[in-house]
């Protein structure tokens, strides 16, 4: 049973101004049920679009050099077109979407990485990268340096990450471009580390090694429980493996506040940690959910209002996905929470989101905020996608590069 959704005025979004481009300035408060309104420009009735987007997150390719054994990649191969990944990055800066952010697979194997770096730079916005970092060179520092932040994935010390990983070399490749950033540049550079079987007992040698290395400028650190599907559920912790991570991660928190380094999720990670530990449960914030109205992920699939809803609008133009009646529906099934549900930190950049999916574990499973990972309608699956885990011949590339 779905409770019924928050009133109107409980929904209003924020108040936003667009400048129409007859030059007119143009007030508006969301109605907080749409993926974009247009109202009309009080001087020349031209159309002003409005939204709530913050954040949009693009899977550049579905290739990688890698095949790490709890990733799922789709099968299906495509570099994006690098002319449209441009046009819908504008679109997005229109839009008001103040955070572009760079993913998977590797970005760095796109072809055209560098280029869409500079268009993503001219359009003003923050601009932020995830990267396995076996790939970046120390020419490529210099445009780097414009990024908002670089996240480099480290799942453990030499053995565990290459094992992971699933190739030899991977981790002293990845530790050399964390030396190179912490010696060569200015970038503000963190790391992310995916806890699993292979690695729960080494996350504290991991973090000293990147702390050696990385010394003060090492910015941030984030780690997250692995999350899983039918075939990869044997990489999940036991529960005394978990206690044992716990731990460590409780130790490193300590250490991060001494160095000054930020601990991502710190909250959610240690007060909170068997919601996310647990991933048959899975969680919709007690209100609604409004990330279909803040997030966009963009994939040569189409666009995403959420990735677990799994639903991608195929349109061409982000600004026409954002009018069509399946945003409008997605937005819908996030407020009335009738999506699956998440169990991941996906989106633990908005508070709203952070402080629903709590309130919802906190109440328990009495509240319709909390589903069972067996649920029906996440089984009836709307992800039309073949995915396969840990990568495959074919999305998968053999680069390689010695950081020249
Ligand atoms: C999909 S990767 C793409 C960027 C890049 N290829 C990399 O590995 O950093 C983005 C982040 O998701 C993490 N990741 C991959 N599989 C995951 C899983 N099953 N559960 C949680 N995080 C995962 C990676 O370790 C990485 O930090
Ligand atoms: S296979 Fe590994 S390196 Fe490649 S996208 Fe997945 S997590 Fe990143
Ligand atoms: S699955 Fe539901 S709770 Fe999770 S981000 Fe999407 S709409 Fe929100």
């Amino acid at each position: 049973m779905n409770l019924p959704i928050a009133s109107a005025s409980d929904l209003a979004g924020p108040t936003r101004i667009q400048t129409c481009s007859c030059g007119t300035e143009v007030r508006h408060t969301l109605s907080g049920r749409e993926a974009l309104e247009v109202v009309p420009c009080p001087t020349c009735q031209g159309e002003v679009l409005f939204t709530s987007y913050e954040r949009m997150d693009i899977g550049l390719s579905e290739y990688c050099n890698l095949k790490c054994q709890m990733c799922r990649r789709p099968s299906e191969t495509l570099f994006m077109d690098a002319e449209w990944c441009k046009l819908v990055m504008s679109e997005a800066a229109a839009v008001g979407v103040e955070t572009i952010s760079f993913s998977g697979g590797e970005p760095f194997v796109h072809p055209k990485i560098l280029n869409l770096l500079e268009h993503a730079f001219s359009l003003g916005t923050k601009v932020q990268m995830v990267s396995n970092g076996t790939l970046i060179k120390e020419k490529h520092l210099e445009l780097l340096s414009k990024l908002d932040c670089l996240t480099i994935s480290i799942d453990g010390t030499e053995a565990a990450h290459d094992k992971i990983r699933r190739r030899e070399g991977t981790w002293r490749r990845s530790m050399q471009t964390i030396e190179m950033l912490a010696t060569k540049s200015d970038i503000q550079w963190g790391t992310n580390t995916v806890m699993q079987q292979d690695n729960y007992d080494v996350l504290w040698d991991s973090f000293r090694a990147i702390q050696e290395v990385g010394k003060l400028k090492y910015a941030y650190c984030g780690f997250s429980h692995v999350e899983v599907v039918p075939e990869t559920a044997h990489l999940q912790m036991t529960p005394e493996q978990s206690r044992a991570a716990h731990a460590q991660i409780q130790r490193i928190a300590k250490a991060c506040e001494d160095t000054h380094t930020w601990f991502n999720d710190k909250t959610m990670l240690l007060d909170h940690w068997d919601s996310y530990a647990q991933k048959e449960k899975r969680y919709r914030p007690m209100q609604g959910c409004r990330i279909p109205q803040k997030f966009i992920g963009f994939t040569d699939h189409g666009f995403y209002l959420c990735w677990h809803q799994g639903r991608n609008i195929k349109m061409e133009s982000l600004i026409g996905a954002l009018r069509s009646d399946l945003a409008r529906d997605i937005v819908l099934e996030g407020l009335e929470k009738r999506c699956v549900a998440c169990n991941c930190f996906n989106y633990s950049w908005d508070d709203e989101w952070n402080a629903g999916i709590m309130d919802s574990a906190k109440a328990g499973e009495s509240v319709d905020g909390v589903v069972a990972f067996k649920d029906p309608d996440r089984d009836a699956g709307r992800v039309s996608l073949k995915m396969v885990t840990g990568g495959s011949t074919s999305n998968t590339l053999d680069m390689h590069d010695d950081g020249v």
